[in-house]
Formats: C-alpha cells, structure tokens, sequence
C-alpha cells in the first residue's frame, strides 16, 4: 500500500525518526503541550477510542496515552511499514487495535464508529484544501459530543503563498537539520516541493469554525508548525 507521496516515508522512515527525535519540526513542544492537555484534564472514567489519521509509528500518541483509560485505537496511514511500527509502540496500551493501510480521507468514510480523541499530526497537508474541507467535515461527523480534535501539521500566514513558504521551510532544513545527511535531505527537499500542500493557518480555522467545531487552542512553538485543538459542543 502506498502512493509517491508516502514512498519517503516508507522507504527512509529513519529520517522522519532523526527529524522527530531531535525536535527539527518541534515534536517535543507538541509532546510536552499536549501532555499538559492530557493532565489538566482528569482521567476519564469512561474509556477513550481513539483516531489517529496518518498515524505513522504513533510514537507519540502511545506515550502520551500510556496509562490513560484507553478502549480503542484506530490508526490509519498509507504506509505499512509505518503501521507495523505503530503496531509494535501502541501494544503496551493494551486495547482493541485496528491500524488500517489507505488514504485516511477515504477510510474515515467507512468508520463504523466515533471517537473520544482524533489526532493527526504532520499528514493534513498531503491533502489539497478541498479535500481538506471534506475531510474535517467528516472528522466532525466521527467526533462524538465533548470529544477532542488535535491537528498538528506544517501551514504558513497569509503573507506566504505556498512557494515562498516552502523555499523558506527548506532553506531552515539546510541550515539546521545538522545530523541529516545532505543526500537525504535532497529526498526531503524532493518530497516537498512535490507532495506538501500547507493550508494558511487563517484558512484552516475557519473551515473548522464552519464545520461547528469549537476552537480551544491554537499552539505555535516556531513559525511553521501549528497545532490546533477544538472541541464538538
Ligand atoms: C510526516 S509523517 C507523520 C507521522 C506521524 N503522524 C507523526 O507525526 O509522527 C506523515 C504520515 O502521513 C501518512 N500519510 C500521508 N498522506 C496520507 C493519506 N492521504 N492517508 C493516510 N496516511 C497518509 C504517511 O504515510 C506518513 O506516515
């Protein structure tokens, strides 16, 4: 299973870990905001089900859900290499598990179920903005009432058109991404030009506002990556 888009992904996931571990998109501000999300909201009785849409190795969200009340979790990625790493970090959650291969737009189509928590991180702006739209759309309609939304991804202000944030974004790669090869940074490079599709930070809150979903934070550690959460009242 997999499209161009997902190959880097699939065939160099060492790469994204490098990039992950030492913060170069600023993962480990998304891990401690969110833990802080986690503790200032008491362990639920009732047990959670999860979504996470492009999910990768879901490192982040099973340590962050370690020794929460976790029912299901439910990944979807494109990549099976990705999900067979999520499907060795999300194990000592001890919950039904359903990590399934495909395009997360069309598979949302087909949940049977809906969810207390529904996390993406990094994987929205492989979409273009119209199916963007529809895509939140049918978040909100998995959501259930009270449920949280997390959406963590690349978007850019409005002064930026998608070239110039892009140019900008690479050039902080080369400057900064110290312990990545310049050859795989080229694979990077490659990757973005062609597959990201960054939706303006404005944009994408508005279009969750218009699905009804309420805004509860918006989270911005570096310039170029946000995260949102939002909540179904
Ligand atoms: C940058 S990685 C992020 C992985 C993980 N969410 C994280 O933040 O560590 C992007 C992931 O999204 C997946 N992906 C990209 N487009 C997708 C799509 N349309 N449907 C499902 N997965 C997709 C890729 O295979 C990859 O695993």
């Amino acid at each position: 299973m997999g499209s161009p888009s997902t190959e880097i992904f699939a065939r160099n996931w060492s790469i994204y870990q490098e990039v992950s571990k030492c913060n170069y998109m600023s993962h480990h501000d998304f891990f401690n905001e969110i833990r802080s999300f986690f503790q200032e909201k008491p362990v639920d009785d009732k047990p959670l089900d999860v979504l996470d849409c492009g999910c990768g190795d879901a490192w982040m969200l099973s340590k962050l859900l370690k020794g929460r009340n976790v029912n299901s979790f439910t990944g979807y990625d494109m990549s099976e290499t990705a999900l067979s790493y999520a499907q060795k970090n999300l194990k000592p959650l001890e919950c039904y598990l359903s990590l399934l291969g495909g395009p997360m737009e069309k598979l949302i189509k087909k949940a049977d179920k809906d969810f207390d928590l529904i996390y993406s991180s990094f994987a929205i702006h492989h979409l273009q903005d119209e199916e963007k739209k529809i895509f939140l759309a049918d978040l909100y309609n998995h959501l259930k009432i009270g449920g949280t939304l997390i959406v963590i991804d690349i978007m850019r202000d409005d002064t930026l058109d998608r070239h110039e944030y892009l140019e900008e974004y690479i050039e902080n790669i080369g400057m900064t991404w110290h312990t990545v090869t310049e050859s795989d940074k080229e694979l990077v490079y490659d990757h973005i030009r062609n597959f990201d599709f960054p939706a303006k930070t404005s944009e994408f809150i508005s279009w969750l506002e218009e699905r009804r979903f309420s805004i509860t934070e918006k989270y911005e550690p570096d310039s170029r990556n946000v995260m949102i959460t939002a909540t179904k009242q």
